[in-house]
């Protein structure tokens, strides 16, 4: 069994980052494996979706990237389930990431932690800010795939174009090997009744395919996603029956078949 390591990334607000993230979780643990989410976002976004209070900075990643880490990673476990652990994010995140810049070596501070103090998971998700500084440089350089949530409006699919760019052109930077794989785009938030987003996701297609990227099928506009992460759970939890729980299959089965590799 392989550990995957996936950042979802972004470098648009408000896509369906988070949301990908804990779904994609839920979904694998029901399926057996154990799951870590990192929370790279010093919003931390991931508190909320589930269900974890805040915590000190010496509880979260904060303290993972300092200089003096020594190997707990105090992870929460998330929707009392026990085989999700979530490394919590901080608003200090940010100056970390300032800190990072001038520290040798600081673009592969979480590859590092990661190398030198191994997660036992089979699945690391990474769910990062939007913009692309030093934190998304360190989930890419941890990573060794990453799925970009697309929302279908104009601006969102060229800012994928870029982001794409950006991943190659850092990945050759930093010299990562292997270099990590872009798994797909993700169509996310999508709502058949407005025509704009028709049109888009008929386009998607053929811009997947230029710049050589698997397309998933699209995750549905729907506002029990919504109620969920108010809740604090994943919609699986929150609404089991609900049909938008299907969107995330073929993510989960091509996941599951990248952990059974050898
Ligand atoms: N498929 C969906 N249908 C309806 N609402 C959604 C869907 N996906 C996400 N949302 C809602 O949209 C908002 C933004 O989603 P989310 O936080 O997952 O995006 P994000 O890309 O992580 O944002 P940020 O850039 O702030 O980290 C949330 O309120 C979320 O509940
Ligand atoms: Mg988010």
């Amino acid at each position: 069994m392989k550990q995957i390591v996936l950042s979802i990334l972004s470098n648009a607000g408000g896509v369906g980052k988070t949301t990908l993230a804990v779904h994609i979780a839920y979904s694998i643990v029901k399926r057996g494996f154990k799951v870590a989410m990192i929370d790279l976002d010093p919003q931390r976004s991931l508190d909320v979706f589930c269900g974890l209070q805040a915590q000190e900075s010496a509880h979260t990643l904060v303290n993972v990237l300092s200089k003096d880490f020594k190997g707990d990673w105090s992870c929460a476990p998330a929707w009392g389930e026990s085989k999700i652990d979530v490394c919590q994010g901080h608003p200090l995140l940010a100056e970390m990431a300032n800190e990072l810049v001038i520290r040798k070596r600081g673009e592969y501070a979480l590859a590092d932690r990661l190398k030198s103090y191994p997660l036992p998971h089979n699945l690391i998700i990474l769910d990062c800010p939007a913009t692309l500084g030093m934190l998304n440089t360190n989930a890419l350089a941890a990573s060794t795939h990453v799925l970009v949530p697309v929302q279908l409006e104009m601006k969102a699919i060229s800012g994928s174009a870029e982001l794409v760019e950006w991943m190659i052109t850092t990945a050759d930077e930093l010299q990562l090997e292997p270099k990590p794989t872009i798994l797909g785009f993700v169509p996310s938030m999508y709502d058949e009744k407005v025509a704009m987003h028709r049109q888009y996701l008929e386009q998607l297609p053929e811009i997947a395919l230029q710049l050589c990227v698997k397309l998933y099928p699209k995750v549905r506009n729907s506002n029990e996603f919504k109620n969920a992460s108010a809740y604090g759970q994943p919609l699986q939890k929150y609404r089991p029956k609900h049909p938008a729980t299907k969107d995330f299959q073929q993510i989960t089965d091509d996941l599951v078949a990248l952990i059974k590799e050898k």
